[in-house]
């Protein structure tokens, strides 16, 4: 399996190195009284792995929400590419934003291949009349999306399972689906909500080599993940969220060992936020995504 699986070209337009592909400023995310996402800012480059951190509830996946369009932040900004984006789902991922969710969002009664070639219809320009009608483009189209999920499954490592009801796949393969169906949106950014939940530790390796292959395509990875030997391993950079405000960022040594980390994973007052789970750090919590 190699790179070329998935075409470099549709890597299109990449910024000049330099210029945040992701420029988010001062974000923040009002919930009542609750801020969730309290000024918040983060740039994120081309060809880059950054890793989002922090306890359950600190607002890790609200963030993730105000990026992808799927809330619209009560302040601050989000360009994405030099554009401001729009706070529109849809619109974030046809900009090029793609994303994974904490708890697997699949079609589950669809195969694997259609699960990828769904994400493939946001790049493709068939609409529903000439899928209706079968005109002569959408076969031609469909049969290239064909090849082109085969490719984006195997280049995640699922090779063989295409025709599977993805119900049926095991749960890591499931996570893998997740991605190779955001990589069919042909994204310059993939955004990762806690890609290795659930893995065991051969599978979680699996997912850090397919990480770092996504990287190599050129493509920005900004990921959430409390497994912190994966995210040390994995990431350029980190940044530590402790109840919606960045309390560390820093190349992985510096927030490795940053004793205010430690503290907000094991320090926390068990009352003192929405972390009601009472797990370990490990174990990722919430359904919000
Ligand atoms: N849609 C929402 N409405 C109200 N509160 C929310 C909503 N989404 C998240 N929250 C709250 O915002 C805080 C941050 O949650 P979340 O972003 O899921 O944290 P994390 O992903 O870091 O575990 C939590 O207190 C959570 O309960
Ligand atoms: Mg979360």
């Amino acid at each position: 399996m190699s790179s070329d699986a998935v075409n470099p070209a549709a890597v299109a337009q990449l910024p000049a190195s330099g210029v945040p592909i992701l420029d988010a400023r001062s974000v923040t995310m009002q919930f009542g009284g609750l801020r969730a996402v309290n000024d918040v800012s983060l740039q994120v480059h081309t060809g880059e792995i950054v890793g989002l951190i922090g306890p359950n509830g600190a607002g890790k996946t609200t963030f993730f929400n105000c990026l992808t369009g799927l809330y619209k932040p009560t302040s601050g900004s989000v360009q994405f590419v030099g554009d401001q984006l729009p706070p529109k789902p849809r619109l974030a991922v046809r900009a090029g934003m793609a994303r994974t969710f904490q708890n697997i969002r699949l079609f589950h009664n669809m195969t694997a291949i259609e699960n990828v070639m769904v994400g493939m219809y946001v790049r493709t320009q068939t609409n529903a009349l000439d899928a209706v009608f079968r005109l002569p483009r959408h076969r031609r189209e469909e049969r290239e999306s064909l090849e082109r999920a085969r490719e984006l499954l195997a280049f995640v490592g699922l090779t063989g399972s295409g025709d599977q009801l993805s119900r049926n796949l095991p749960y890591g393969d499931q996570r893998r689906l997740e991605i190779a169906r955001a990589l069919a949106t042909e994204p310059k950014l993939l955004l990762l909500d806690e890609p290795t939940a659930g893995m065991n530790p051969q599978e979680t390796r699996q997912a850090e080599e397919l990480i770092f292959k996504i990287r190599d395509l050129g493509l920005a990875v900004l990921v959430i993940e409390h497994d912190m030997r994966f995210i040390f391993n994995l990431c350029d950079r980190v940044v530590c969220l402790v109840r919606g405000e960045v309390l560390v960022e820093g190349p992985p040594a510096v927030v490795q060992n940053d004793p205010r980390v430690i503290e907000a994973y094991i320090g926390m007052p068990a009352d003192s936020s929405s972390d009601d789970s009472g797990q370990t750090p490990s174990v990722g919590g919430d359904d919000n995504a």
